[in-house]
């Protein structure tokens, strides 16, 4: 086992939810309802769940772009929820975030120049021509030509726009990137192209990955570990072939039985899952998934919410079927 670089304990998020004449707080979207999760120095760490699930947000309390109800983050020991403002800018050149869209959080009227160097003059990494080289560099390293330097992000595909956004976050050295749906815009073709980009990085820079994704098949692709995540909450977490050879959470086999497999011989029955993911919580003191679990023991889920518990080596289960 590697150092752990990122801890997660007990992070909660709840937004609060005003109605009425008065827009009075009348209730709360647990988007994130306290979970756990630990990421190791070089791991490529997944997250998946469906939209809504709370993925995002998990990613944004991290880096404190949302602040946290409650719980600790713990970078390489420091708790990140005890840092001023002014420690948290420093910190955040050491943990990136990436996200879906980069058209977006590219300034289209910056040339890639002067988006790629941006961040090495607010970190006050240097100007004029050592800046010059440590952009020309950086584009390189996400493949992407010198000519490209002086155009604007309109003139770029998505792909190419997302390899930007790459280049840009990697230009202060971070430690760690949290990459929120990276690929999901794009084209299958395209998306495999960024995927191995992704990939090439994490070893030549030991790059460590909190990989947000909906789709469990670029998962398998990119990550070591995994933990899948339902209503804020997190229910399985394993190594990526743990998952996929033995799902032991009722819902990840549904998700996985419904994922296309290369020999269609081997296709496990689907399990259709009734209902829809609510956003407002579970009812209180009951297993969140309960409403749309084959598996249902009424006596038990309806009572009690499992705790995530270690059921076989490094291989953590929320479920009663495992007490
Ligand atoms: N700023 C916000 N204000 C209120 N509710 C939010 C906010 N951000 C996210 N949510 C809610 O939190 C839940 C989780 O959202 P999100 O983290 O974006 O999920 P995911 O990334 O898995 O799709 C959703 O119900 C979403 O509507
Ligand atoms: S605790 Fe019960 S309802 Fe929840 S996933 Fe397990 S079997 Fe299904
Ligand atoms: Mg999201």
């Amino acid at each position: 086992m590697g150092d752990t670089l990122l801890a997660v304990k007990n992070l909660k998020k709840y937004f609060p939810v005003r109605g009425g004449l008065f827009r009075r707080d009348i209730g709360s979207i647990k988007a994130v309802d306290d979970i756990d999760l630990t990421v190791e120095e070089g791991q490529s760490f997944g997250l998946v769940g469906e939209s809504g699930s709370g993925k995002t947000t998990v990613g944004k309390t991290i880096l404190r772009l949302v602040e946290p109800t409650e719980g600790e983050i713990l970078f390489e020991g420091r708790d990140l929820c005890k840092l001023s403002e002014s420690e948290m800018r420093h910190l955040r050149a050491e943990m990136q975030m990436i996200f879906q869209d980069p058209y977006s959080s590219l300034n289209p009227r910056m040339t890639v120049k002067r988006i790629v160097g941006e961040p090495l003059l607010i970190h006050k990494w240097g100007k004029g021509r050592a800046l010059e080289e440590r952009v020309r560099e950086l584009i390189s390293l996400v493949g992407l030509m010198e000519d490209h330097l002086f155009r604007y992000p309109h003139e770029f595909s998505g792909g190419q726009r997302q390899r930007i956004g790459i280049a840009r976050a990697l230009a202060v050295e971070p430690k760690m990137l949290i990459l929120d749906e990276p690929t999901s815009a794009l084209d299958v073709s395209v998306q495999a192209q960024v995927l191995d980009l992704l990939l090439e990085l994490q070893k030549r820079l030991n790059l460590t990955y909190l990989f947000i994704s909906h789709d469990l098949a670029v998962i398998r692709y990119i990550c070591d570990r995994v933990a899948l995540m339902y209503m804020g909450k997190v229910l399985e977490v394993a190594a990526v072939e743990d998952i996929f050879q033995n799902p032991m959470h009722p819902y990840t086999q549904a998700l996985l039985s419904a994922m296309p497999v290369a020999d269609p011989e081997y296709q496990p029955e689907e399990i259709i899952l009734e209902g829809e993911i609510s956003t407002l919580g579970g009812q209180e003191g009951a297993c969140r998934f309960g409403p749309r679990c084959p598996a249902r023991d009424t006596a038990r889920c309806g009572k009690e919410e499992p705790m995530l518990q270690e059921v076989e080596d490094g291989h953590l289960v929320a479920c009663h079927l495992y007490d």
